[in-house]
């Protein structure tokens, strides 16, 4: 018997999708979501054995390496995204960087500069190619990937938090700018998932406060409501409904996927 597929059964045949940082962790599990769905998918990442391994296991998806943070580099990826899709109906900003963990004297301007590029306005940029396909199709859905951190305070992780803070400004205003032409945008708001960068995160902060990483998963847990991480799958499904007949009425809203994280440690 084969196995259950982990993602929801909506119908996006038809329906071209990017992914920003699809190669990996939880932009990859949204890829393969919408693949399973019947839509068309391009992802972009920097990390080029992840692309080249991500079309290999998956044939029908399109791709190429692309920093998001680059805006020329952007504008060339839209271009390949025209060319292979003929356009986008879909775009989900996933892109995003921890940026440093340290106290505000300690953060050095290149760390700020790079989180903000990465994590918000590479959001701008792919946004910014991708509506005028929207127009033209008469519709259209973005999905930007904030955190926990977009809406609690996250002490000794200020240049992530306030760009994830960003990502809800951006999106609730893009809403209402693009609403009456039927494009709607909505976040996301991941709590802490199971993923390698939960635990790069863990092991960076164990370092900074001078404790261990086992320690310090556990005392992110300890505030969670149902105290486990969430997976990557809950994440792609949150996104595969909104982009759904399902979530036709939604636009303007963070949706948190946390399993109840009301305070950051
Ligand atoms: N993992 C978590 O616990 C968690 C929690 C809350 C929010 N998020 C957010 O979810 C999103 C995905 O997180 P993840 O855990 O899958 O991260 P990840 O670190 O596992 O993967 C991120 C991917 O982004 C790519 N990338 C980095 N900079 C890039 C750039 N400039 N251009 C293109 N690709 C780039 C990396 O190569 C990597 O493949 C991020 O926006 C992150 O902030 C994650």
């Amino acid at each position: 018997m084969s196995e259950a597929s982990p993602f929801l059964p909506v119908n996006l045949t038809g329906k071209r999708v990017v992914v920003t940082a699809g190669a990996n962790g939880i932009g990859k599990s949204i890829s393969e979501g919408y693949q399973s769905c019947g839509a068309s998918v391009f992802v972009c990442d920097i990390d080029e054995a992840a692309v080249s391994n991500t079309l290999l296991e998956n044939a029908n998806m399109h791709g190429c390496v692309t920093d998001v943070s680059n805006v020329d580099a952007v504008n060339a990826m839209f271009n390949q995204v025209e060319r292979e899709l003929g356009g986008v109906d879909i775009l989900v900003n996933n892109a995003g960087i921890a940026g440093p963990t340290a106290g505000i004297t300690e953060i050095l301007s290149d760390e700020l500069h790079a989180t903000f590029a990465t994590d918000l306005e590479s959001m701008f940029h792919c946004a910014r190619c991708s509506v005028p396909f929207m127009r033209s199709a008469g519709e259209g859905c973005i999905i930007n990937l904030s955190s926990v951190a977009g809406r609690l305070s996250f002490a000794l992780r200020t240049p992530y938090s306030a760009a994830k803070w960003g990502v809800i400004g951006f999106t609730k205003s893009l809403a209402l700018e693009l609403g009456p032409e039927k494009i709607r945008v909505n976040a996301i708001q991941p709590g802490h998932v199971n993923t390698e960068r939960f635990r790069r995160v863990t092991a960076i902060k164990a370092k900074a406060v001078g404790s261990t990483q086992k320690e310090i998963e556990a005392d992110f847990l300890s505030v969670v409501a149902m105290r486990e991480t969430v997976e990557t799958t809950d994440i792609a499904n949150t996104a595969l409904f909104l982009s759904s007949e399902y979530g036709a009425a939604i636009t303007g809203q963070a949706i948190s996927v946390c399993k109840g994280v009301e305070m950051m440690r």
